[in-house]
């Protein structure tokens, strides 16, 4: 947020917007305007805006529908709306903090009232642009990781995307595909504590060298542990070398020990890097990769929903491999 922050009033009452713009002004807010819901959206697009106080009943768009298209997109969802309606009624209230609102505040209002609520607001509003910008330096960190290895490149991404993928066709709930979004865009930040003398490697790995590549689940889990916004993302960082018999690592982890989110992420993660040129090896044929996870699935290593889900795709014409 910048010093001043930038409030967004919109009502379709010309008055209304006059009477919040002259009172809101003069204590150092920045007061950006609207009369109709439309107006308001490509406001929030073109600006930057740290609070919305929100007229509901407006014509064009309604409130309750800036609201539920604002926090249906990520870029906006965490701008703070605070509704302010002539409905009293329990439900209208109920229908506007069940689409996103933060408050709901009924005409006539109290202007000390709504000015407690503006700074509470902008408080919160500063509070997720600090976690914002904490989770946007790991992945920053995340990915100058992966850049010190020019064979892995957009390594994260396709793994992010074809593990998101996966989620969906699964039918996951938005939580834990958002859990899914997280934890592969971090996976492997803990390799930042690995010596690039084993990370680029070239030959085959001694066994020392390998238990110092395997500390990369639990140092990525340490690293990302107080990021308020990671939620069971957290859980994929540590735990996507488990196998379900067992043999994975750090913890050694079996069967229903292991969530689909994190299955997901384990067999995207191994088709990426069988698919995928490395510094050691060519990357492998599509078929030759499926014998591969299937073999894998016959031993009980990996999930063969998910190999299958992954074959679907393919089958279907999605494109997550690397192109050798
Ligand atoms: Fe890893």
């Amino acid at each position: 947020m910048t010093s001043s922050p930038s409030i967004l009033v919109v009502d379709d009452e010309p008055l209304n917007v006059s009477l919040l713009e002259a009172f809101l002004a003069p204590k150092g807010y920045n007061v950006l305007t609207a009369t109709n819901g439309q107006q308001a959206i490509d406001i929030v697009k073109k600006s930057t805006v740290d609070l919305i106080l929100l007229d509901v009943r407006m014509p064009i768009l309604s409130g309750i529908e800036v609201c539920k298209t604002l926090k249906a997109d990520p870029e906006f969802q965490l701008i703070p709306i605070i509704m302010i309606s002539a409905l009293s009624k329990m439900q209208d209230r109920i229908d506007g903090l069940d689409v996103g609102a933060l408050e709901y505040i009924t005409k006539p209002y109290n202007l000390d009232e709504l000015y407690a609520r503006v700074k509470a607001s902008l408080k919160v509003k500063a509070l997720t642009d600090h976690l914002e910008s904490a989770e946007k330096v790991l992945i920053s960190l995340a990915a100058a990781v992966e850049a010190r290895d020019e064979y892995t490149g957009f390594h994260i991404d396709r793994v992010t995307k074809l593990a998101t993928a996966l989620g969906e066709k699964l039918n996951l709930p938005e939580q834990e595909l958002d859990d899914i979004r997280i934890g592969a865009r971090l996976h492997d930040i803990g390799k930042i504590g690995t010596p690039d003398s084993i990370l680029l490697k070239p030959g085959r790995l001694t066994s020392d060298e390998f238990d110092e590549i395997k500390k990369h689940a639990k140092k990525g889990y340490d690293l990302c542990f107080g990021l308020k916004t990671i939620g069971n993302g957290l859980d994929l960082i540590l735990h996507h070398h488990e196998k379900l018999d067992g043999s994975g690592y750090p913890v050694g982890l079996s069967g229903d020990e292991i969530n689909l989110p994190i299955r997901i992420l384990t067999v995207a993660d191994i088709f990426d890097a069988l698919t995928s040129s490395r510094c050691y090896r060519k990357g492998l044929s599509l078929e030759k990769a499926f014998e591969i996870l299937f073999s894998e699935v016959k031993e009980q290593k990996i999930d063969g929903d998910v190999v299958n889900a992954l074959k679907e795709l393919h089958e279907n014409g999605a494109e997550f491999h690397q192109r050798n």
